[in-house]
C-alpha cells in the first residue's frame, strides 16, 4: 500500500514524534511505500487566503470556494497546495497524526485541510462528496494523542465521548471527501504512563498499520440512505 502520514507535532521527541517514527520504520519493513508531510518541519503555512493560488478570479473580492474553482479548471493552484493535493492522489491510505488540541486539530493541521480539501471538483464539489468522491476506495484514520484519561472521554464523562469530539475530524473532513474512515488510534495521557506501557502503545500501533487494509471502519451511512433534504430516509 502507498501510505501518506500528515504529521502535525512541533516536537520531534515528542510521543507522536515516536508514532510517527514508528509508523515510518514497521510500513516500510513491510514493504509499503510511506510519505509523511511534517508540517511544523516543513514551516506549512497554515493560513488560507489568495496566496493558496496563483490564478485571480476576482481581485476585488475574496471567495475562496470561488478561486478554488478557478483554481481547478486552470491549474492555479499554489505549488505547496498541489504538492500536498498530488500525496493526497497518490496514496491508498491517509494517516493524521496529531495530539488533541483544545477538542480538535492544531491549527497547522486545520489550515492543512483548509487549504488542501479544496473545492471546484478537484477535492471535492460538483455533485462529489461523501462516498461518491474523489478519493472513494481509499482509507484514512486519525492517530491520536490526548491529554485526558480515558474515562474523561467516556459516554459519561466529563469531556464527552471521544467518538463525538472527533466526529467533525472523521465525518466533516475524512469522510466528507470520500475516504473510508478507520476507527481512531488512540493514545490517552502519554506524559502520564510508563515507558513499558508507552513501548505498548508503539507496538499496538505498529500491529493496526500492518493491518490497516483490513482494520475496523466507521459505519457511516451512504448518500443513497438520504432522501432530496439529505434527511435519513425512515427505516
Ligand atoms: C494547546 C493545547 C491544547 C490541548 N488541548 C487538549 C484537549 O482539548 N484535551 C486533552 O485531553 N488534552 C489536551 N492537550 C494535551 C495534549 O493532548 C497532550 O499533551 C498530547 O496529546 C500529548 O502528546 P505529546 O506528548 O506527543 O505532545 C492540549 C495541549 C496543548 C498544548
Amino acid at each position: 500500500m502507498r501510505i501518506f502520514i500528515v504529521h502535525a507535532h512541533p516536537e520531534p521527541n515528542s510521543f507522536n514524534g515516536a508514532l510517527t517514527r514508528s509508523a515510518r520504520g514497521a510500513l516500510s519493513e513491510a514493504g509499503h511505500e510511506v510519505v509523511v508531510s511534517d508540517l511544523y518541519a516543513m514551516g506549512f503555512n497554515p493560513v488560507s487566503d489568495r496566496r493558496n493560488f496563483t490564478t485571480v478570479r476576482d481581485a476585488n473580492y475574496y471567495h475562496q470556494q470561488t478561486e478554488e474553482a478557478n483554481a481547478a479548471a486552470h491549474d492555479g493552484f499554489a505549488p505547496d497546495i498541489q504538492a500536498e493535493m498530488d500525496k493526497l492522489f497518490w496514496c491508498d491510505a491517509l494517516i493524521l497524526q496529531f495530539p488533541l488540541w483544545w477538542f480538535g486539530l492544531p491549527a497547522i493541521l486545520k489550515g492543512w485541510v483548509d487549504r488542501v480539501f479544496a473545492s471546484g471538483g478537484r477535492i471535492y464539489g460538483g455533485g462529489k462528496w461523501y462516498d461518491r468522491s474523489v478519493f472513494s476506495g481509499k482509507r484514512a484514520m486519525c492517530s491520536v494523542t490526548i491529554g485526558g484519561p480515558p474515562p474523561i472521554y467516556s459516554d459519561r464523562g466529563l469531556n464527552g465521548p471521544i467518538g463525538a469530539i472527533l466526529f467533525p475530524i472523521n465525518h466533516g473532513m475524512l469522510y466528507f471527501v470520500g475516504f473510508t474512515v478507520i476507527e481512531p488510534f488512540l493514545v490517552h495521557a502519554p506524559a502520564r504512563i510508563s515507558d513499558t506501557e508507552r513501548r505498548i502503545f508503539l507496538g499496538r500501533y505498529r500491529e493496526r498499520l500492518l493491518g490497516l487494509a483490513h482494520a475496523p471502519t466507521i459505519a457511516y451511512p451512504k448518500l443513497v440512505d438520504f432522501d432530496h433534504s439529505h434527511v435519513l430516509k425512515s427505516a
